[in-house]
């Protein structure tokens, strides 16, 4: 079924929309807790690479192939796929994607909302370094608090997509995104002017790549794939959304630099404070849930920075909720004729019932591992380092190798409208560079 009514009016609303479902948790918690754990500059600059040569182009692709099908993932397959029907199954790992991502994700952004509660309440307040890493581990490793944020962020992205205002949200998020961006810039001038700031910097701009393993260079790949939502579908439903005379490319290019620019932000804040207050830049999930807080202790009016942060944080991760559960909506109500409230309670519920092991794998079941990882951190891992990937290739190869090309270039040309100066390039990295960068990448990272 195709919805035109969800088109966006002009080229900016179409780009702040993806660029608001792209910017995350992503940027913010993961790409530095990732780089951190990479040994730093080196995995920053990979990372960029990737999104230069790879992430763009991906994105691209998933636009081309949402707004010619104006459909959901899996419908996307159906449509171009033609008499293959074998192609259906990428949209069905699009959805697998989804929703194991949604499972550790609904944890964090539950983060979140704790951690609006404790600024609300000042509980954050004046905390040395130590107490402020205590009152993480308190919580995360608690029985039922992290059920219950996550619980109530299902929820509330359920209630947004079953009332079918994500559109509002979106506008809404247009303008609360770039304050979400001022405000890390005013957070970069306090953690630059920290005591032992420029050792910060320097483990976040000088690379050193004798720190890059295999598995760095894979996890540095499905950083950028998670950052933008890339490889499993999420942009193939915003590329149903954008008009047939923006242009593609430019649209992409806008997206990929804002999301990373939001990330080297993130980064510019969390390190140098990291090691000002002497922590372990390699710390893992908790990073920013410890660091954030001593930034804001450290700053006039630090509450008020900690509960406006917290917030803006909660409404970026809710745009990347929204966007989670609505790939499975689509699915549930174009491809098995289900009620969108239905659909939205089913999926909702479904992802709190495998979602509640990624919420307790940091206390109680903390010995539960699956080879050798709790998880919250096996499906962190399985969903970027390896779904996404495998979902780029295989859907590069079906635009690549299978679409005909000539609708490929229709598509980026407008219809022919415009000159589309850039096809050639775009199509040899769509059929060679992407494929064959990501099956060496994949398996370097397998190997080690
Ligand atoms: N890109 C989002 C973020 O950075 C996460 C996400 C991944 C959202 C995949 C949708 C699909 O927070």
């Amino acid at each position: 079924m195709t919805d035109n009514s969800r088109g966006f009016t002009s080229s900016i609303g179409a780009i702040l929309a993806a660029a608001g479902g792209a910017v995350g948790l992503g940027n913010i918690w993961r790409f530095p807790y990732m780089l951190g754990q990479n040994g730093g500059g080196a995995f920053l600059l990979i990372y960029v690479f990737f999104v230069i040569m790879i992430g763009i182009p991906l994105m691209m692709t998933e636009f081309v192939i949402g707004r010619r099908s104006q459909s959901n993932v899996v419908g996307a397959y159906r449509t171009m796929g033609g008499k293959h029907k074998g192609w259906m199954a990428l949209g069905v790992l699009g959805i697998v994607a989804a929703l194991l991502i949604y499972a550790f994700y609904s944890v964090v952004a539950g983060w979140t909302l704790n951690y609006v509660v404790l600024s609300c309440s000042g509980q954050l307040n004046g905390l040395a370094p130590d107490a402020v890493s205590q009152t993480f581990s308190d919580f995360s490793q608690g029985s039922y608090l992290p059920l219950i944020y996550q619980f109530a962020f299902l929820a509330l992205t359920g209630l947004v997509i079953t009332m079918g205002v994500q559109k509002g949200i979106e506008k809404v998020s247009k303008v609360l995104m770039p304050i979400l961006f001022i405000l890390l810039l005013v957070m970069c001038v306090r953690s630059l002017t920290l005591s032992g700031a420029s050792q910060g910097l320097n483990f976040l701009f000088k690379p050193d790549f004798g720190k890059i393993t295999g598995k760095g260079v894979l996890e540095a790949l499905g950083q950028s794939f998670f950052s933008l939502s890339l490889g499993m579908g999420a942009m193939i439903t915003y590329g149903t959304y954008i008009r047939k005379e923006d242009k593609l490319l430019k649209t992409s290019t806008w997206i990929a630099v804002c999301d990373s620019l939001v990330a080297i932000l993130a980064g510019i804040v969390i390190f140098p404070a990291v090691f000002a207050f002497g922590m372990d830049p390699a710390g893992g999930p908790e990073l920013v849930y410890i660091v954030l807080p001593n930034v804001f202790n450290s700053m006039p009016f630090g509450n008020i920075f900690s509960i406006v942060f917290f917030v803006l944080l909660g409404i970026a991760a809710l745009t990347s909720t929204i966007s989670l559960l609505e790939i499975l909506v689509a699915f549930a109500v174009e491809e098995l004729h289900w009620k969108r409230g239905a659909a939205s309670v089913v999926a909702s519920l479904m992802v709190f019932a495998i979602g509640a092991f990624c919420a307790l794998s940091f206390g109680p079941l903390k010995e539960f591992t699956i080879f050798g990882k709790t998880v919250f951190d096996l499906f962190d891992m399985l969903t970027a380092s390896y779904i996404m990937p495998i979902g780029a290739l295989l859907m590069v190869i079906f635009l690549g190798w299978f679409y005909p090309k000539a609708g490929v270039r229709d598509e980026l040309s407008n219809g022919g409208t415009l000159k589309a100066r850039f096809f050639g390039i775009y199509y040899f990295l769509l059929r060679y560079v992407a494929p064959i960068a990501l099956i060496i990448i994949l398996i370097y990272g397998i190997i080690g």
